[in-house]
């Protein structure tokens, strides 16, 4: 049994949750998945009514009654600091120590890709971001703010246990699910105190796969490369926020971020799943937010907790549903998140 945590959270994070809510039930229905479910209200709305962002409570409870969290999305107008998503998501991150965000990306039907010859090779990479240091830590300072001197700090932060330790899963993926390549994504030529250390890492443990091949690309020439030649790639290992970034180009080269799902891991003791996509304020209410992200997160919640078959299912319905035009407009369909949603959850009972 899988104990999961739901964090619909803000914008259209509850519409597409409930769908992927419903999905999950459908595969409880027919024996496939065995798990429990809690919702929780934070969220933009919970913060400013309580003023509770996540609170040390309401993590513990996280951490030591759930195996896994679904979240939504986070970010709301109202709250312009970003402040509750901060706590929430990165909150989550950081405190649970999931230092790895699994960020796969496949084409599931050729018309969807923007390239012209996406039809060529078929494109199925994952990103490995690093999800614990960099960029992302908060450290850094603001010296005399709002004078002409003003100076601002935002340290990135690798340490060699952090950098190896994705480097290390990166490679285990690959060796696991018959990967060839491995590609280091890092700015070394620019930013040498970081990137050093992460190419010197890479490459040691490069060494303990030999049977996987490994190269080590700039940032920005690798953006180019995705556009360029995007099946050539197999899993990509990168920073916090080089990642971040890879990612919502990734999600664009497979039709868009309403098909890009997520991990959050610190394997074999937390995780978080989450669409790539965030709350999409202007799309709430209008019964258009793709819930496939959400569902296919789902679908990665429940291969990682044992149920393998109920996220097979789940792959090959989205799959179905694209090809028989389910869809919503992001992916040129005509059909509304929850259409989208009582699709899906059918075919995994049929
Ligand atoms: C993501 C998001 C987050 C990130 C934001 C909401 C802080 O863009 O999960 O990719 O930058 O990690
Ligand atoms: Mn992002």
């Amino acid at each position: 049994m899988i104990r999961i945590a739901l964090i619909p959270g803000d914008g259209i994070g509850p519409e597409v949750v409930h769908e992927a809510e419903r999905v999950l039930s459908a595969c409880v229905s027919v024996g496939l998945a065995d798990l429990q479910l809690e919702s929780f209200p934070h969220g933009a709305d919970h913060y400013l009514s309580t003023g509770e962002t996540l609170s040390d409570q309401t993590f513990s409870r996280i951490r030591d009654e759930f195996d896994a969290v679904l979240l939504g999305a986070v970010g709301d107008a109202r709250v312009p600091d970003g402040r509750h998503a901060r706590d929430i998501l990165l909150g989550l991150r950081f405190r649970l120590d999931l230092f790895v965000n699994y960020r796969p990306a496949r084409l599931r039907l050729a018309e969807l890709s923007p390239l012209r010859a996406a039809d060529e090779t078929p494109i199925d990479f994952v990103i490995f971001r690093e999800n614990t240091e960099g960029l992302y830590t908060g450290a850094g300072r603001v010296d005399s703010e709002g004078t002409a001197d003003e100076r601002a700090v935002s340290e990135a932060i690798a340490t060699r246990t952090g950098v190896e330790r994705i480097v290390r899963a990166a490679f285990e993926h690959a060796r696991i699910s018959g990967k060839e390549r491995v590609t280091l994504g890092d700015k070394a030529n620019a930013v040498p105190h970081v990137y050093g250390l992460w190419r010197r890492v890479f490459e040691e443990v490069a060494r303990e796969y030999a049977d996987i091949e490994s190269e080590m690309r700039y940032v920005d020439a690798l953006a180019m490369q995705l556009v360029r030649e995007p099946g050539r790639f197999d899993v990509i290992v990168t920073s916090n926020l080089l990642g971040d970034i890879l990612s919502d180009l990734a999600a664009e080269l497979i039709g868009g971020m309403g098909l890009a799902p997520s991990a959050n891991l610190n394997p074999g003791l937390h995780a978080l799943y989450e669409p790539v996509h965030g709350s999409a304020p202007d799309m709430v209410g209008t019964g258009t937010a793709n819930p496939m992200a959400a569902i296919l997160s789902a679908a990665l919640l429940l291969r990682n907790g044992g149920f393998g078959e109920a996220a097979a299912r789940i792959d090959a319905a989205v799959d179905a549903a694209l090809r028989a035009g389910i869809r919503t407009p992001d992916v040129r369909g005509g059909s509304t998140t929850s259409e989208v949603g009582t699709w899906i959850a059918q075919r995994i009972q049929e």
